[in-house]
């Protein structure tokens, strides 16, 4: 039996704790609960917003018209085994690290590094997360979702999620038309890590670990990020708020040219720049403006220094875009999705 709210403030909900009220709001906690929150909305005709861990999303200050359904549908399964692989199931409402705890206490390896990307299992397939050079498409073999036109559920494999950089058939073409009900990891039985990421080398090489247990790679993540990146708990943020570019290498070498101390990084159609950068190179970084600062370690992160609304959000995202634009001739995209 769900319980529908009204007028529910959905800043509480998201990790920038920015966001206007829900005209309705409801908890699910199990299959029964969303088919029952759908048929209301429907209905009703009323649009549906779905949150997981509100980790990606910047609400308007204006909030929501429709009905907000936060998904708290969990569950772990027993991991399968197979000859060469394991595949570990989780329902989507279920936090994405206690996936990746899960995956390292039962000797599934492959997702270490994506530990403690905040957010759920079911918001990770959507954006593609990634993170010190592994992503989730390269770990990930099908998910479950429940078609909101139809009402029946799919399956989507690997190739039919369309992933790409920060990017998912779910946030283009199906945008809005699937609630995704389970996530499949296919992992491997022995180790299989990714150490190349700089970060990575430096925090192992200190430690002097040569061959890393899955234990101490997902310590050595959580020491990086936790260096780095700004605790939501602590400060209000939705992680990266842009992508990274992408350009040309003709792009690449023109910019190189003027800015020999560019960061870049080998890309599928030229080289990706590292926005973080380019926005520094602006002067943004640890400046606030009013409530909304580019995070003084990590200017790719917009942190709310309290009390910040999403209109001051936009306003600071309008004028770093237009900053890198001209003095980089290079467009900023953001990562975080802005829901009006
Ligand atoms: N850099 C700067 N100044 C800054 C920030 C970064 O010069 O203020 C430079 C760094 O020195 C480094 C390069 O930019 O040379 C890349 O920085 P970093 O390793 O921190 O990674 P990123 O490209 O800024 C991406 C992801 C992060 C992910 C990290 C690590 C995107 C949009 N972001 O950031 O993901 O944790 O790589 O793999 O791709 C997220 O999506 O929310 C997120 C945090």
């Amino acid at each position: 039996m769900i319980k529908i709210e009204k007028k529910k403030i959905l800043a509480d909900y998201t990790t920038f704790k920015i966001g206007g009220p829900a005209d309705y709001f409801v908890v699910v906690k199990t299959l029964s609960d969303l088919l029952e929150a759908w048929q209301w909305a429907k209905d009703r005709k009323k649009s549906i917003l779905f949150l997981g861990g509100g980790s990606n999303s910047l609400i308007s200050d204006k909030g929501f018209s429709g009905l907000v359904i936060k998904n708290e549908i969990n569950g772990l399964e027993e991991p399968q085994e197979h000859k060469n692989y394991i595949l570990l199931t989780a329902k989507s409402g279920e936090w994405w690290s206690s996936l990746v705890n899960y995956a390292v206490e039962r000797g599934c390896y492959g997702a270490e590094n994506l530990f403690l990307i905040p957010g759920t299992v079911g918001a990770a397939p959507i954006q593609n997360i990634g993170a010190y050079g592994v992503e989730l498409k390269d770990i990930f073999y099908e998910l479950q979702a429940f078609n909101l036109h139809t009402g029946k559920m799919e399956k989507f494999n690997n190739a039919a999620c369309q992933f790409a950089y920060r990017q998912s058939i779910f946030k283009r073409k199906l945008k809005g038309k699937y609630f995704i009900y389970s996530v499949t990891l296919k992992l491997s039985r022995v180790p299989d890590f990714h150490l190349d990421y700089g970060d990575i080398k430096q925090v192992l090489g200190e430690k002097n670990i040569v061959r890393p247990t899955a234990r101490q790679l997902v310590d050595a993540i959580m020491q990086i990020r936790n260096s780095k990146l700004p605790n939501p708990a602590q400060i209000p943020n939705a992680g990266s708020f842009f992508q990274n570019p992408e350009v040309s290498w003709a792009k690449l070498k023109r910019l190189q040219a003027k800015f020999p101390e560019i960061k870049s990084f080998p890309s599928k159609n030229g080289a990706k720049l590292a926005a973080g950068w380019l926005i520094e190179q602006c002067g943004f970084k640890g400046k606030p403006e009013g409530a909304v600062s580019a995070y003084e370690k990590q200017a790719l992160i917009l942190v709310n220094l309290g009390g910040a609304q999403a209109k001051d959000v936009l306003k600071l995202a309008k004028k770093i875009t237009l900053a890198v634009q001209k003095k980089f001739g290079v467009k900023l995209i953001p990562e975080v999705n802005y829901i009006k």
